[in-house]
């Protein structure tokens, strides 16, 4: 039935049906922010299809949309029989736009061609893209647009199912180019909806590729439309989706502690597509993200490294935080290389984190009882392996494991009783006389710094 518009006295005509993919829920968020525009704003709107939600949005300004209206067969099984896919549904557009009344200025062109004269945009819709590249081609060409209370709506942009599409939106609020607005909006709502900053016109410069979205986390929060952490925990799943766990560990370093993120992994961790990630590297990976975001942060006193893997690694994340190689040294195969072969035990028998210390160990196996050091917080590691058949008495002097063997007291010796502040002689090697004998001198030399210890790790 028409209706009477009082301001002109005109004869509103009831809208006729133009089919749409959004629900109801998202046309009432896109209804709800158009109408908070200026009388006459400009709205520009990136993938209209068949122009249902133009046709709203006409309501509250002046609308461009920009679409290269191909028929496609997602398109088909939705709508079977209008187009074959290939074909232009630009006419039907068109013949719908004019059934209505609806006065728009189309710009049709795939995104990546789009080019915009550089009037003012008080609302911008984008629908379609499902990559931060894609998402990119739509803004950079209107960056420098964006009026300063301009609204940038993108559908998709708060779905979990999304993972590398949010992580894209991260890595744009990360870095300040656009804050989440609150409006409210219901769970299964998934636009996002964005509001300008200072920052925003710089997009037009940024050159977007994939590597750039691991960029870390930063001291700006990236609260989800529903304030919770759905953007940080995409950013460790799209990085573990590329198989990249060195920069999800750098990340997690870099990261400021949020409990909420643990809520939010547990649902996103459902969702990765876990081909070549078996439950247990994820599991390790929930451990370590759980002790980083563990407010306030359990105590060091309290965790034994022997007990479990998962405790060695909540030690070993607590007693290297502040190290800045950190990320390198959660190898995870290699910490539990040196779990199994029971190397946390020399942490326990130090008694306890290591850290700002080097520490020297004698015996075999040094690879492994130096990954548990150095994870336990030491500043360096030296490991001189006993062998039978190396007569060779140099120690190497750098603070990781190498391989030496001790014959009579040389400089080297003296080196490390004077560098290192504690030299350790496992028992996993036996002590022939000649070396025990060596062991003594060492032991006695006068106004060393080291304290000598005999840690018990067995054969
Ligand atoms: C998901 S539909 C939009 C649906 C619409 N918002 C609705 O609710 O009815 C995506 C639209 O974007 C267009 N599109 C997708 N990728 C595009 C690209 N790279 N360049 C131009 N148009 C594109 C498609 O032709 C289609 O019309």
């Amino acid at each position: 039935m028409a209706t009477i518009d009082k301001s002109n006295n005109a004869i509103i005509e009831p809208l006729a049906a133009i089919p749409t993919m959004m629900g109801s829920g998202d046309l009432k968020l896109v209804r709800q922010v158009a109408s908070q525009l200026p009388k006459g704003g400009r709205i520009l709107e990136f993938g209209p299809w068949l122009g249902g939600v133009t046709l709203e949005l006409s309501q509250f300004g002046n609308c461009h949309v920009v679409d290269r209206f191909e028929w496609t067969s997602f398109n088909s099984e939705l709508l079977p029989g209008l187009f074959e896919p290939g074909q232009s549904f630009r006419p039907e557009f068109d013949r719908l736009m004019e059934l209505n009344n609806v006065d728009v200025t189309v710009h049709e062109c795939a995104f990546s061609d789009f080019e915009w004269s550089s009037d003012p945009i008080n609302m911008c819709l984008i629908d379609a893209p499902y990559s931060g590249k894609g998402l990119m081609d739509c803004i950079r060409p209107i960056a420098s647009s964006f009026t300063k209370d301009c609204r940038v709506l993108i559908k998709h942009g708060a779905n979990a199912e999304r993972i590398s599409f949010i992580a894209a939106i991260h890595r744009l609020l990360s870095e300040g180019y656009f804050e989440v607005e609150d409006v409210g909006q219901p769970a299964w709502c998934n636009i996002a909806v964005l509001k300008t900053t200072p920052k925003t016109a710089d997009l037009q410069d940024l050159d977007w590729n994939q590597d750039a979205l691991l960029s870390p986390p930063s001291e700006i929060d990236t609260p989800d439309p529903w304030g919770g952490e759905l953007y940080l925990s995409a950013m460790y799943a799209n990085a573990i989706e590329q198989g990249n766990w060195l920069r999800v560990y750098e990340m997690l370093d870099q990261q400021i502690p949020k409990r909420a993120i643990l809520k939010e992994w547990d649902e996103m961790e459902r969702r990765l597509n876990t081909s070549g990630v078996t439950e247990t590297i994820l599991c390790n990976f929930a451990t370590v993200l759980d002790v980083h975001n563990d407010v306030p942060r359990m105590r060091l006193g309290n965790l034994d490294p022997t007990h479990s893997f998962h405790a060695a690694l909540r030690y070993s994340w607590i007693a290297l935080e502040g190290n800045e190689s950190r990320p390198q040294i959660f190898d995870i195969d290699a910490l539990a290389a040196a779990f199994v072969a029971n190397a946390f035990s020399v942490v326990n028998q130090l008694g306890g984190p290591v850290s700002d210390k080097d520490i020297s160990l004698i015996g075999t196996r040094l690879d492994l009882f130096g990954t548990a050091i150095m994870a336990a917080g030491a500043r360096s590691f030296l490991g001189i392996e006993v062998t039978d058949s190396n007569n060779d008495s140099t120690i190497p002097r750098m603070p990781i494991a190498g391989a030496a063997i001790i014959v009579p007291l040389t400089n080297s010796d003296v080196y490390l009783r004077e560098h290192f502040d504690v030299i350790g002689v496992l028992d996993n090697f036996t002590l022939n006389t000649q070396l025990e004998q060596r062991l003594g001198d060492l032991t006695q030399m006068k106004a060393a710094k080291s304290a000598i210890f005999y840690p018990n790790v067995g054969h």
